[in-house]
């Protein structure tokens, strides 16, 4: 935490009091914090406390009225390590998961690059509001951490779950993070994900309807943790982000996606295969579409597509660790035993297809950890991807090659 910059943005809710020591507690680990309230946060707590506190000017508005000082939220954004927002209304959670830049607060989320941190402060029956719960999952998605608020009784009297996280258990989430990026900073990351798209003709292909989400948040967990991430991804849709730290390369077939893995790997530490890689490709590539009356096929000829996993498996020297992923139907534990074998992993992944919300499209899933080294398998609940990434990262971070 030391020499740490930490944003620490406060919104109007009656657990802003709590935020005074969550100032405290920064300030003491040697870390630099910078307040940004919202203007209804003033109703609740002085920007004279916070500031005497961080000993910096709190910030709230865009200018400072009397000099025309222009606040520059992009430098701010910038000049984070973490940034916080505790207590988070549901008004600022709706704001920041729409992008509704209206304030200092939310403008400057919109520009950090930072790892986010949510602690959503709120009554109870506005918490469980499915606008909240779609707002709640949209900033997971888009990789915040959000810190549970916790049950008890709240301002309203009324007893249930919506209590901000009291300032230690806060304070302790996001100095565990920067330990954690410690131990990944400079650690070279390869990763697979998405499909693989094997030509039949120039309009058509075998595929399979893997979205890469997985890969992507694996990706894009690791990066916001520090490493050096290289994400080889089959033909996914736009809509997934990539974090500024992933360098990203396009590949379209298994074929050359396992070019782009293996030479990726070469200098990486640890490969996360989580590609759905098609296990056959059509013998022949036609250059013009084929026609049903003049070509008549009836069958396509296939040829196997090499195994990327057991080619890097093969070719794995000490020191470096490969994880897999299996997605099975039957049989799960057997079938990811032998996989584990047969491709030389370190780690497997099971997602099982009979799991609901687990597997393909979705974005969450249920996985179990199993491992080469003759540990106990780790069976996980149904999580977001987010935060199985999280896990699977974590698990890694234990492991030696
Ligand atoms: O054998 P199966 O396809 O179930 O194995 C799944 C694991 O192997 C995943 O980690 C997947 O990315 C990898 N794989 C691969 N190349 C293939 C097939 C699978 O890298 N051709």
């Amino acid at each position: 935490m030391k020499g740490k910059h930490i944003v620490l943005g406060i919104t109007g809710g009656i657990a802003a009091y709590k935020a005074a020591a969550l100032v405290r507690l920064f300030v003491k680990a040697g870390a630099e914090v910078q307040v940004i309230m919202t203007p209804n946060a003033r109703e609740f707590i002085t920007p004279v406390t916070l500031s005497t506190l961080s000993g910096k000017p709190v910030i709230t508005e865009f200018f400072t009225a009397n000099t025309g000082e222009w606040h520059s939220h992009v430098d701010l954004g910038l000049w984070a390590d973490a940034f916080v927002v505790a207590p988070a209304t549901a008004s600022t959670i709706a704001k920041m998961a729409n992008g509704v830049a209206d304030n200092m607060l939310v403008t400057s989320y919109l520009s950090t690059r930072a790892q986010v941190f949510v602690a959503p402060a709120m009554d109870f029956d506005m918490m469980q509001h499915p606008t909240t719960t779609r707002n709640i999952a949209t900033l997971r998605a888009d990789g915040c951490r959000i810190i549970e608020p916790a049950e008890g009784e709240l301002a309203s009297h009324l007893v249930g779950k919506g209590r901000m996280e009291e300032p230690e258990n806060i304070f302790r989430e996001i100095d565990d993070f920067f330990n954690l990026t410690a131990g990944m900073k400079g650690t070279k990351l390869l990763i697979t994900a998405g499909p693989t798209y094997e030509k039949i003709d120039p309009v058509r292909f075998i595929g399979n309807y893997s979205s890469g989400k997985m890969g992507y948040a694996i990706a894009n967990e690791a990066a916001a943790r520090g490493a050096d991430v290289v994400l080889v991804s089959g033909p996914v849709g736009d809509s997934l982000q990539v974090h500024p730290g992933v360098k990203l390369v396009k590949v379209e077939s298994a074929v050359q996606m396992l070019e782009a893995a293996a030479e990726a790997f070469q200098a990486a530490d640890i490969a996360i295969l989580s590609a759905a890689v098609a296990d056959y490709r059509p013998a022949r590539e036609y250059d013009r579409k084929i026609k049903r009356e003049k070509d008549g096929i009836e069958s396509l000829e296939l040829v196997k597509n090499p195994d990327i996993a057991a080619t890097l498996g093969a070719s794995k020297h000490p020191g470096q660790i490969l994880v897999g992923f299996a997605l099975e139907t039957d049989h799960e534990l057997d079938n990811a035993a032998e996989k584990l074998r047969r491709k030389n992993l370190d780690m497997i992944v099971l997602n099982s297809l009979r799991d609901k919300g687990a597997g393909f499209g979705v974005t969450t899933n249920k996985v179990s950890l199993i491992y080469a080294d003759g540990r106990e398998r780790t069976d996980f609940p149904l999580k977001t991807k987010t935060e199985v990434a999280a896990d699977i990262l974590d698990a890694i971070a234990t492991m030696k090659p």
